[in-house]
């Protein structure tokens, strides 16, 4: 069916469906008293969980479902105990899993894109358990499956709230995109600007003819709605801002006994409930409206139905010690025309045989002199600014070295300072090579990771975007 789960946009909608009624069978399974019935299909057969960020729900769930379908687990959560202490980059830790012969990954980790690059690296199925802020597909899946089972068995003309933090969660947008694959899907919201659904998340939904509509208060949007979705504010992702000032820019957005008084849908939230803000409150837990238990455990089913899928006609893996190439190169060094071919000009007289980067912002070449530790390692360089001018009309600067050969990390250091900077290769006084290095310029994503050393990927589906974060980019120079 697939091999890796890493983006609701790698699913189709009859993927998702096939899925459903897998999971429906297995909650039939588990409900007509047979819950070890598949115990024999992946008895055997290894799940790695490498969880860099904390979990309970994903974590026990991926471990519940294999336990029943008779296969082992092991792993880590949190990254105390492990050699990701001493630096171990996701590379070689994903090798470490294959080496121990497992045949699955679940991954969290809080940066954007890691996991589509654990499954670039491995060679064996790699489910996305959460990546930064980007995607949290398994978590959908089991959403999505309670609306399912909740909706007459199909998943068209839904009618869903959102609330709490609907900016900086990952549940949401990848229960959004995923809604987006079925027809007559409205979807109401109410929340503070600062938490509210991201511009170009209902930008994507609206071309994808999902309705948006932001109401002022929740229970203009209970009203409207048969299914509610509540999410906690996620206080990690929020750098500098206070837990009394997200505290109280939600508080006219909890759910409460007053607010759902009058609703007869089912109030999801893909939990954990944050026991401190209580965003929903507790006597909720109590009324009929509370889903979000039913919802926990539909995560078993939906993970059970997913393993068994990924896992059932598979046989295993060998382990294969020899890593492939393609690791090493991206695809982001766009060619640019190599001419004058002559040693002359500014940007490369008195340099016979180097490296010379040009298009760099104004101030950026001293600073990648130290970066690129050109002194320390016995290289010249020289910086050079050019004020700005008619051309140039915010200046610029560029920087001539006798160093010879730029690594992938070197050209990395090189653009963080400065984006698309164009890389000339100079021999015996003539330009041999000629690019401009494209990087991602979404500050989280896994590409921008230094010590990561992923080399950056672009695909094209109309837009440029990136492999990894899947985020839009746009060549500039
Ligand atoms: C997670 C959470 O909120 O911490 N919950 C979950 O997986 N059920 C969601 C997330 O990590 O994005």
């Amino acid at each position: 069916m697939f091999n890796d789960v890493i983006s609701i946009h790698d699913l189709t909608s009859e993927q998702i469906l096939y899925l459903c009624e897998k999971a429906e069978d297995m909650k039939n399974i588990e409900k007509s008293g047979q819950r070890f019935k598949l115990s024999d299909s992946l008895k055997n057969r290894k799940l790695a969980y490498m969880f860099y960020e904390p979990s309970t729900r994903t974590k026990l769930s991926f471990d519940t479902a294999m336990n029943q379908l008779g296969g082992k687990r092991d792993g880590f959560i949190g990254i105390e105990g492990t050699s990701i202490r001493k630096s171990e980059s996701i590379m070689d830790t994903v090798k470490m899993m294959e080496a121990n012969h497992f045949d699955v990954i679940v991954m969290r980790n809080p940066i954007d894109g890691s996991v589509q690059w654990a499954a670039d690296v491995a060679n064996i199925p790699v489910i996305n358990g959460g990546d930064g802020k980007n995607e949290h597909p398994t978590q959908s899946l089991l959403d999505i499956f309670t609306l399912y089972s909740n909706n007459g068995k199909k998943l068209d003309d839904i009618s869903i709230g959102f609330g709490g933090d609907l900016s900086h969660g990952r549940t949401v947008k990848s229960l959004c995109i995923m809604l987006s694959y079925f027809k007559d899907v409205k979807i109401y919201w109410a929340a503070e600007d600062f938490l509210g659904i991201p511009l170009e998340l209902i930008d994507y939904l609206e071309s994808k003819n999902v309705t948006v509509i932001r109401e002022k208060n929740v229970k203009d949007v209970l009203d409207k709605v048969d299914f509610y979705y509540m999410t906690r504010p996620q206080l990690e992702r929020m750098e500098g801002i206070s837990k009394s000032l997200v505290t109280k820019m939600l508080k006219q957005y909890k759910i409460d006994m007053d607010k759902i008084k009058n609703f007869n849908g089912k109030l999801l939230h893909p939990m954990p409930v944050n026991s401190e803000v209580e965003e929903i409150e507790k006597n909720v837990y109590f009324s009929q409206a509370q889903g979000f238990l039913e919802q926990a455990e539909n995560g078993i089913f939906m993970r059970k139905a997913l393993l068994h899928e990924l896992l059932k006609d598979k046989d295993y893996v060998a382990f294969n010690s020899k890593l492939d190439y393609d690791l090493l190169h991206g695809n982001n060094k766009l060619i640019r025309k190599i001419s004058p071919k002559i040693k002359q000009g500014l940007f490369i007289d008195n340099l016979n045989t180097g490296i010379s980067i040009d298009h760099l912002k104004y101030g950026a070449a001293f600073e990648i002199t130290s970066k690129l530790n050109l002194a320390d390692k016995g290289y010249i360089a020289m910086p050079a600014h050019l004020p700005p001018d008619e051309e140039f009309l915010n200046g610029k600067s560029f920087l001539k070295t006798n160093m010879e050969l730029i690594s992938e990390r070197e050209l990395k250091l090189v653009a963080l300072v400065s984006n698309e900077p164009t890389i000339n290769i100079i021999k015996d006084g003539i330009v041999v090579d000629k690019f401009v290095y494209l990087l991602c310029r979404n500050e989280n994503c896994i590409t921008r990771d230094v010590k990561e050393d992923v080399p950056p990927k672009f695909f094209n589906d109309g837009n440029i975007k990136c492999r990894y974060c899947r985020q839009k980019y746009v060549i500039l120079n």
